[in-house]
């Protein structure tokens, strides 16, 4: 069966524009905190193939999007080349030995020896496979070298970027170095993603925004193409989103083998749609704060349909959903995006 989100991925035309949220599975859903309180914690849920699978389809049942997103983290890689990740409560992610210099890097483990070691993102892969709708996509993901890196290097989640960008300005090959091993572990993390059964790729480059646009492609754009190149030349058939947050004065020089921009809520869809429109289909970007509004959500979800016309369009919040929105107004965001869209 042909699913319209990939079909829309390609630029297919389709009966209506299909949608889903970035963090769509998570706090803000009741059925989620359940689940994850069973688990434990947020780790345990995410090495749990049943449970994670259980959280990935929420959305799907409860709020109508068209496809899932694995249930996982971006920061199951670190943990996996040997970073001991720890989640705590109020505070976020941290990782207790940073990387600080080569022989920190040295010990970690690369390659296949890292990416056969996430067992339960492929086996949870497969359970969603098999209770998934035909008609629904799943999407698996990465995080981008570069945004794995600032949190490999600073430890825990920052505001100013100061260790990785010291790095940068003052020893730029052991950033590079970083950032190489990283990518060769996404490259086979992503292949065995695609092996075990996901439909679409999606890169997230959360912290986009705290390089220099000088700087973008040579620390981070370069090593996204890298892995889309990878994942390209043996998977033509998987459509690849490309996520950078912040970055409206890359705009111009954004190149790649890969078929959906992501665009985030900070640039306007008009002049994404002015540079990339013609080679890439745009994914986005309602600001998520707009969920707290079924009045704001409906005039933002109308506008972006005026400025995209319902061609090489995907409806998405331009960043993840916060954990107290109204899970009212995130069916409602859904449901506007499918009544605005349909032909
Ligand atoms: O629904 C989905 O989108 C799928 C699951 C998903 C999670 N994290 C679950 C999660 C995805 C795709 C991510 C990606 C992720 N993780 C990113 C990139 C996307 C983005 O939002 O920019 C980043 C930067 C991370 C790292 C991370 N994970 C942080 C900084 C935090 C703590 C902050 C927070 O939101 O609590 C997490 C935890 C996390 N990842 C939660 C969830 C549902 C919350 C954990 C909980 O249940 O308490």
């Amino acid at each position: 069966m042909s699913k319209i989100f990939v079909d829309a991925c390609f630029g297919k035309e389709t009966p209506y524009t299909p949608v889903w949220m970035m963090r769509q599975a998570g706090r803000y859903l009741p059925e989620y905190m359940e689940v994850r309180a069973q688990a434990g914690d947020f780790l345990s849920l995410c090495h749990d193939p049943k449970k994670a699978c259980e959280v990935t389809l929420q959305p799907v049942d409860i709020v109508g999007v068209d496809a899932a997103i694995l249930f996982s983290d971006i920061l199951v890689v670190p943990d996996e080349m040997g970073m001991d990740l720890e989640f705590i409560k109020g505070e976020g992610p941290k990782f207790n030995d940073p990387i600080k210099t080569e022989a920190d890097l040295n010990r970690l483990l690369g390659g296949e020896e890292a990416a056969s070691r996430l067992t339960y993102v492929y086996d949870t892969i497969k359970l969603i496979k098999e209770q998934l709708a035909d008609d629904k996509a799943l999407i698996g993901f990465t995080g981008a070298p570069w945004t794995l890196a600032t949190y490999m290097i600073e430890g825990e989640g920052t505001k100013t970027y100061n260790i990785c960008k010291k790095m940068m300005y003052s020893n730029p090959e052991l950033l590079h170095k970083i950032l190489v091993k990283v990518t060769e572990v996404v490259k086979l993390y992503m292949e065995k993603q695609i092996e075990a059964g996901i439909d679409v790729v999606q890169i997230f480059d959360s912290w986009a925004a705290a390089i220099e646009p000088s700087k973008y492609d040579e620390f981070s754009w370069k090593y996204m193409v890298e892995i889309a190149d990878y994942l390209k030349a043996k998977y033509p058939h998987i459509p690849i989103i490309m996520f950078p947050k912040g970055i409206p004065a890359f705009l111009d020089k954004v190149y790649g083998n890969f078929e959906v921009f992501g665009v985030d809520w900070s640039t306007p869809m008009a002049l994404a749609k002015e540079k990339l429109g013609d080679k890439y289909v745009l994914q986005g970007n309602m600001e998520p704060c707009r969920l707290y509004s079924q009045e704001a959500t409906t005039e933002c979800v109308e506008a972006l349909q005026d400025i995209m016309g319902g061609k090489r369009h995907i409806f998405n919040l331009g960043h993840g959903i916060l954990p107290d929105v109204p899970v009212a107004n995130a069916k409602h965001f859904i449901a506007e995006c499918h009544r605005v869209s349909k032909k």
